[in-house]
């Protein structure tokens, strides 16, 4: 039996076993997914384990998707552009880190029909996704790009990856088509950012990347307030859609029995 993880320090939260799993068993695949929580220093045996043909393939969450590359053999483009590293795949014998974030992002954004073009996208946060959240921005023709985080050091190693973006400072609302929450913010419920949005007007998309729980207090509020609002459940299920195909060879099926999954 094929066996694939997804690894990040904490896990429980992860609903990557029961995606992979569903699609697994709908596709009649001798193969299992689970989840583990590792250390700094379980990397290296991690990586072992994948040459050894003893895990098939890995997902890769916080803390572990920019921290994980100096043990890869190589690295996709979009992987390397973002320093971030989401999916792990054995090609060649060779340890190869893809980045499948950036697609499943974009094609959530696609899904509800907001047209990024000339758009000023306002990220909050600079955790493992946001560079792959930039790097679409950019791709899909976004015209200004402004970042916020609580921790200012953590936004500038970002503003060095990627030169066009602004720093704004944490507390300050900027003025913008399209804010994201990329912070963990929200993945309790009662979590309420300490920002001030009443000012910024209506028909603003609020995307939340958390999507469990499917509604935090930042979209209940942006809806509030006569905005547009977007969890990030469809990210999560098109991230995990590619990382199927690139392991599988295989496109697994998206649609309400999918999206139920998630429904927590
Ligand atoms: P990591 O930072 O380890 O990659 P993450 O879950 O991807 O983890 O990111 C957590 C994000 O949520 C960070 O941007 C973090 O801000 P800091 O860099 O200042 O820690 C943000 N965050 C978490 N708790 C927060 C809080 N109470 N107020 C504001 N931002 C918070």
């Amino acid at each position: 039996m094929k066996k694939y993880l997804v690894i990040g320090n904490p896990i429980n939260h992860s609903l990557s076993p029961e995606l992979h799993n569903h699609w697994i068993k709908q596709n009649g695949l001798d193969a299992i997914y689970e989840k583990r929580k590792l250390d700094n220093n379980d990397l290296e045996n991690l990586i072992l384990d994948i040459k050894k043909g003893n895990i098939k393939g890995v997902n890769v969450t916080v803390p572990f998707k920019n921290t994980i590359i100096p043990f890869l053999d190589d690295l996709s483009i979009e992987a390397k552009k973002t320093h971030s590293v989401n999916t792990i795949h054995l090609k060649n014998k060779k340890v190869v880190g893809h980045n499948t974030d950036i697609t499943g992002f974009e094609t959530a954004i696609q899904n509800i029909k907001f047209d990024f073009k000339k758009k000023k996208i306002f990220i909050l946060g600079a955790g493992g996704v946001v560079p792959s959240i930039i790097y679409a921005s950019v791709k899909m023709g976004s015209s200004e790009i402004m970042i916020s985080n609580r921790t200012e050091r953590k936004a500038i190693e970002i503003k060095n990856i990627f030169n066009n973006i602004k720093l704004v400072k944490w507390g300050e609302i900027p003025d913008f088509d399209f804010v994201i929450n990329a912070t963990s913010l929200g993945l309790n419920q009662d979590d309420k950012i300490n920002l001030d949005f009443n000012k910024v007007g209506e028909n603003k998309l609020f995307y939340d990347v958390i999507y469990n729980p499917s509604e935090t207090n930042f979209l209940r509020l942006g809806k509030k307030l006569g905005n547009k609002c977007e969890n990030g459940k469809l990210m999560f299920i098109y991230q995990a859609f590619s990382a199927f195909k690139l392991w599988h060879g295989i496109e697994p099926s998206i649609n309400e029995e999918t999206i139920k999954i998630l429904d927590r």
